[in-house]
């Protein structure tokens, strides 16, 4: 499956991400420095939030944790904000579009 990333500069990047993986993972890997995911995932740093601009399928609830560190984004929270490490790729989420905050 695949998941575009709109960057600050409003360049669009398209990766194919493997199921299994986070949104925040494959963009690193990816090199794609606008996410900074600093504590690899574990729901610490609030560094790896988004925007989705476009789910084609459902989203993982978000959790009582995860709700507690969108309070603490550099740029504010919105309706469409997730933290990207908590976005698992699996094929029922092909084609999600995440925009990237200014400011991690
Ligand atoms: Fe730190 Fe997502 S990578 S909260």
């Amino acid at each position: 499956p695949k998941a575009t990333y709109i960057l600050p500069d409003g360049s669009k990047n398209t990766l194919a991400v493997p199921n299994g993986q986070s949104l925040m993972e494959a963009a690193i890997h990816n090199g794609l420095t606008a996410i900074l995911g600093e504590c690899g995932g574990s729901l610490a740093c609030a560094t790896c939030h988004c925007f989705v601009e476009d789910a084609p399928g459902p989203l993982p609830e978000i959790s009582d944790h995860e709700d507690a560190m969108l309070d603490m984004t550099a740029t504010d929270r919105t309706e469409q904000s997730r933290l990207s490490c908590q976005i698992i790729m699996s094929d029922a989420l092909d084609g999600i579009v995440l925009r990237v905050p200014d400011e991690m």
